[in-house]
């Protein structure tokens, strides 16, 4: 477990794969995520097997401090040489959103990258149109980087990516100034 002050972040099982697929093809939480297909048990136990095996992604399920599974958090192409990773989240239970667990489990999962993994940046990229996980971001220290611009066909026209990151420099200094 890596313990944040209002999530923990946990392994994921095997047994967790039909909550997935409910999250997972929930439109209001997939609105905000690059799948766009239905998704079946079967695609998703495929994934869960390949992840098992993939030395470049850590994925872990978000838990309340009550032990419910709200959502995933991952790094993915994790870079060995240059010491970066791209951050994934998603909250699916969506009567937790806005409440602060996703800043609380993200902001535990950079502690985790740059304290223990001894990453040097995280980035990641998210829908101008996605204004709760963009402020999410920024409030967890990521600064913007830069515009994709109409990078996402959705819903019948385009949308633009922000690309946001942070150093680990970053993230020490201002956890020290919060000390
Ligand atoms: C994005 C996500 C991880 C954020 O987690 P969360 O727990 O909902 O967010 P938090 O409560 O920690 O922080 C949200 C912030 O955005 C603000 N906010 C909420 N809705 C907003 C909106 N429509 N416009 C602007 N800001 C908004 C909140 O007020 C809060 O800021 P504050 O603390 O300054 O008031 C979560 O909502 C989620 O998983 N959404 C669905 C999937 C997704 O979008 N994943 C991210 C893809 S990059």
């Amino acid at each position: 477990m890596i313990v944040g002050e209002q999530t923990r972040l946990r392994a994921i099982e095997r047994e967790d794969i039909p909550i997935f697929v409910r999250w997972l093809n929930d439109p209001e939480v997939r609105q905000y995520l690059e799948m766009y297909l239905p998704m079946s048990v079967a695609e998703e136990e495929q994934w869960f097997e390949a992840q098992l095996k993939d030395d470049t992604s850590r994925i872990f399920g978000i838990e309340t401090e009550e032990g419910r599974l709200i959502g995933n958090i991952g790094l993915h192409n994790l870079d060995w040489k240059n010491r970066n990773a791209l951050l994934g989240i998603v909250i699916a239970e969506r009567e937790y959103w806005g409440r602060g667990y996703g800043t609380d489990a993200v902001t535990t999962l950079l502690d985790f990258a740059f304290n223990e993994m001894n990453l040097h940046r995280v980035s990641l990229s998210v829908y101008e149109f996605n204004e709760r996980a963009v402020r999410c971001h920024e409030k967890c220290g990521f600064r913007h980087e830069g515009r994709a611009r109409e990078a996402l066909f959705r819903d019948g026209s385009y949308h633009d990516h922000f690309l946001m990151a942070i150093l680990r420099e970053e993230f020490i200094s201002e956890d020290q100034s919060k000390a």
